[in-house]
């Protein structure tokens, strides 16, 4: 069997050498200052054992990813209904974009767009003070990894504050067709901390494991969601998990996979492994460039993929 170990460290120093790194987001500017030259990547297996290289240690922003367990918090709480104000079709458009909200009354395409997870987030606030609600998100992750170091960095989610024109203009557009329950304000300052919540590869991947091994921790055998729930995260996370280069992603790599803007990426190998990369150099759909590519160069030498 091709050895794991070296495989992941062959990626990390092939991707240490790469001069074309792509451009770290500028539109959130204390993501601007993350250096372009920093690659991480952990893959967590069955057993528990973590092959980890480069700067797998170091805790990054990770924007995106975060609405994978925004979406698992939200579907424990209101179970399927939460489909009735989200729908589950790959949008084609940028993450940002507001052009499909009017033509479909306000009811975003899928959970990983912007739209989409501000309502993930407007219905884990439901009942709730913002503050209430950030906790219970920072909670379930210490509860998947048992890690209670994982924190937010305010210096990004006020970064997010200041500039975040767009995420405003979604939000006030979705409450004006009654889409949001809770204040525009409300749902905006816990969508923006839980995007700024800062975690290293090692963390991300112990946090994607549930995914892996069919709702459960395999360590423990504790069901952190259903079978059939975690599946359908999957689903989602390979059909949206990249925007509209999702089918590109799926293309190359072939495994569920979620993007953020911070450079970082979960992926999913199904019964075998969890996996997170980071890269902060982005293509111009807002993955991550070298991240992309070490799951494709990862998956290849592995052979693993969802298709077979
Ligand atoms: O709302 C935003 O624009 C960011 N907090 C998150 C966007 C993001 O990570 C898109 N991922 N590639």
């Amino acid at each position: 069997m091709t050895d794991l170990r070296t495989v992941v460290s062959e990626i990390a120093q092939e991707m240490a050498g790469r001069s074309e790194r792509g451009t770290v987001a500028h539109y959130i500017p204390e993501l601007a200052c993350v250096d372009p030259a920093r690659f991480g990547i952990a893959v967590m297996l069955a057993d528990g054992t973590q092959i980890a290289a480069g700067d797998c240690d170091e805790p990054f922003s990770i924007q995106s990813v975060s609405k994978v367990f925004t979406l698992t918090l939200a579907l424990g709480k209101v179970g399927d209904g939460l489909w009735r104000s989200v729908g589950r079709e790959p949008s084609g458009n940028a993450f940002n974009s507001i052009v499909q909200l009017e033509q479909e009354q306000g009811r975003p395409r899928n959970p990983f767009i912007n739209a989409g997870a501000l309502v993930v987030t407007d219905t884990i606030l439901s009942g709730h003070q913002p503050r209430e609600a950030l906790g219970e998100i920072l909670r379930f992750l210490h509860f998947i990894t048992g890690d209670d170091g994982i924190g937010i960095d305010e210096a990004v989610a006020a970064s997010e504050k200041q500039t975040g024109y767009r995420n405003a203009a979604l939000a006030n557009y979705m409450k004006s067709f009654g889409v949001l329950d809770n204040p525009v304000a409300h749902v905006l300052g816990v969508y923006f901390h839980h995007c700024a919540i800062a975690m290293s590869c090692r963390q991300l991947a112990s946090a994607t494991r549930y995914l892996a091994f069919l709702g459960r921790n395999p360590d423990t055998g504790h069901s952190v969601i259903s079978v059939e729930r975690a599946r359908r995260i999957n689903a989602l996370m390979l059909t949206c998990g990249h925007y509209d280069g999702s089918g590109e992603f799926a293309f190359r790599v072939g495994l569920p996979g979620k993007s953020g803007v911070g450079g970082g990426i979960i992926a999913v190998v199904p019964g075998i492994a969890s996996v997170a990369v980071w890269s902060p150099g982005l293509d111009p759909v807002g993955n991550s460039r070298l991240g992309t590519e070490a799951l494709e160069m990862l998956a290849r030498r592995m052979h693993w993929s969802v298709f077979g």
